[in-house]
C-alpha cells in the first residue's frame, strides 16, 4: 500500500519528454545543423585529381577544379563555409609559396569565389605546410622567431584576402598574430576581411593525419615552444582575451573533442562567435573503430558533435561535415 502511493504521488517523470522522437526532438538543448559547420579542403595542383589521404579516411587531397565540385556539393548541403588548407609542390625556409600571387590557396580561392558564390571562403595561415623545416615560423638556431614570423602571416593573410577569401584563420601561435593580421589587412585596403583566430590551439597529439596530409610535420623538434600546453585552462582564456583585444571576428579552440572543458570555458567568457575544431586525430581515431566493427558510425559521429555543441561552440569544423549532413537529409526524406 505505501508503495503503491509513493509511485502514485511520483509526479516528476523525466521521462515523460523522452518518449516519442517528437518529444525528444522538442526538448532537445543542442542542435547538431549543418548550418554551424565548416568543411576542412585539403588543396593540391593538378586536374582531375582527387587523392584519398590514408589516415583521414574518406578526406581527399584535390586539385582546383575538383575542389570547385566538391565545394558544390558541401554548398548544395547546406553547409556554410570551408576552410582551405593547401599542399604545395614547392617548400623552402622562408615559406615563399604559403604568399605567391598564384600560389595554389589563392589560386583555389579565385576559383571558388567564381562558382560557388554563396559560400563562405576561410583559409588556414600558417607556414607549416609551406616550410622545408616544417615549423609554423621562421627559424633561427632552434628557436621560432615570432616577429620575423609575423610579418609572413600578414602577408599570407594578405594575399588569401585579396584574392577573395572572407575570413583567414591564423593558426601559426604566433603573439600577436591578429593584431599584425588586422592591421595588414587594413593598410591594403581589406577591412572587410574577417578574422577566425584559432586562439586556443594545443600543442596536440591528435594532429597526426592532418600533418601526413599536408605534409606539415616538423623535421625538428615540435610545437611545444608556441602551441599552449595541454593541461592548461586560465591561460586559453588568456589567449582568447588577446585575440579579441587584436580583433579576433571569430575565436576558437583546437583541438574540440579533448577540450570540452575550454570550450565552455571560452563560452562563458566572450560574447564573440565561438568556433571549435574537431580535430584529424579525434575524427581518424572513429574511423579507425568503426572500420574495425567496434562503433557505429553515426551515433559515435552525432553524440561527439553534440558534445562539442553542448560545451557551447556555436561553429563546429569537421571532416564529417559532408557526411553529417547527408545523414540528416536521408532521415528527414
Ligand atoms: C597548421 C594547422 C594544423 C592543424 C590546423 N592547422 C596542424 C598543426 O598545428 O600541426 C591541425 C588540424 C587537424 O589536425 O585536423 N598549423
Amino acid at each position: 500500500m505505501a508503495r503503491t502511493a509513493l509511485l502514485a504521488s511520483l509526479i516528476q517523470r523525466p521521462r515523460r519528454m523522452r518518449r516519442t522522437g517528437a518529444l525528444r526532438t522538442l526538448v532537445r538543448e543542442a542542435r547538431v545543423d549543418p548550418s554551424r559547420f565548416v568543411a576542412p579542403l585539403f588543396v593540391r595542383t593538378g586536374r582531375g585529381v582527387r587523392e584519398p589521404i590514408a589516415s583521414l579516411p574518406g578526406q581527399m587531397r584535390f586539385s582546383p577544379d575538383e575542389l570547385v565540385r566538391e565545394a558544390g556539393r558541401l554548398r548544395d548541403l547546406g553547409i556554410p563555409a570551408v576552410l582551405l588548407f593547401g599542399v604545395p609542390d614547392r617548400k623552402d625556409p622562408e615559406a615563399r609559396e604559403a604568399y605567391a600571387e598564384d600560389g595554389i590557396v589563392q589560386s583555389a580561392i579565385r576559383l571558388l569565389k567564381r562558382s560557388a558564390p554563396s559560400l563562405a571562403v576561410m583559409t588556414d595561415v600558417c607556414l607549416c605546410a609551406y616550410t622545408d623545416h616544417g615549423h609554423c615560423g621562421v627559424v633561427r638556431g632552434d628557436e621560432i622567431d615570432n616577429d620575423a614570423t609575423l610579418e609572413l602571416l600578414a602577408r599570407t593573410a594578405v594575399s588569401h584576402a585579396s584574392a577573395g577569401a572572407d575570413v583567414v584563420a591564423p593558426s601559426a601561435m604566433m603573439d600577436g598574430q591578429v593584431g599584425a593580421i588586422r592591421a595588414a589587412l587594413d593598410d591594403a585596403g581589406l577591412p572587410d576581411a574577417a578574422i577566425m583566430a584559432y586562439a586556443a590551439k594545443y600543442a596536440s597529439g591528435f594532429y597526426g593525419p592532418f600533418r601526413d596530409a599536408s605534409g606539415s610535420t616538423p623535421q625538428f623538434g615540435d610545437r611545444r615552444s608556441y602551441q599552449m600546453d595541454p593541461p592548461n585552462v586560465r591561460e586559453a582564456l588568456r589567449e582568447i582575451a588577446l585575440d579579441v583585444e587584436q580583433g579576433a571576428d571569430i575565436v576558437m579552440v583546437k583541438p574540440a573533442l579533448s577540450y570540452l572543458d575550454v570550450i565552455r570555458a571560452a563560452r562563458e567568457t566572450t560574447a564573440l562567435p565561438l568556433a571549435a575544431y574537431w580535430v584529424s586525430g579525434e575524427y581518424a581515431m572513429v574511423k579507425a573503430a568503426v572500420a574495425q566493427g567496434w562503433l557505429d558510425e553515426r551515433r559515435a559521429v552525432m553524440e561527439i558533435l553534440s558534445a562539442i555543441r553542448r560545451a557551447g561552440a556555436d561553429i563546429v569544423i569537421t571532416y564529417a561535415a559532408a557526411d553529417v549532413a547527408q545523414w540528416l537529409r536521408e532521415e528527414r526524406a
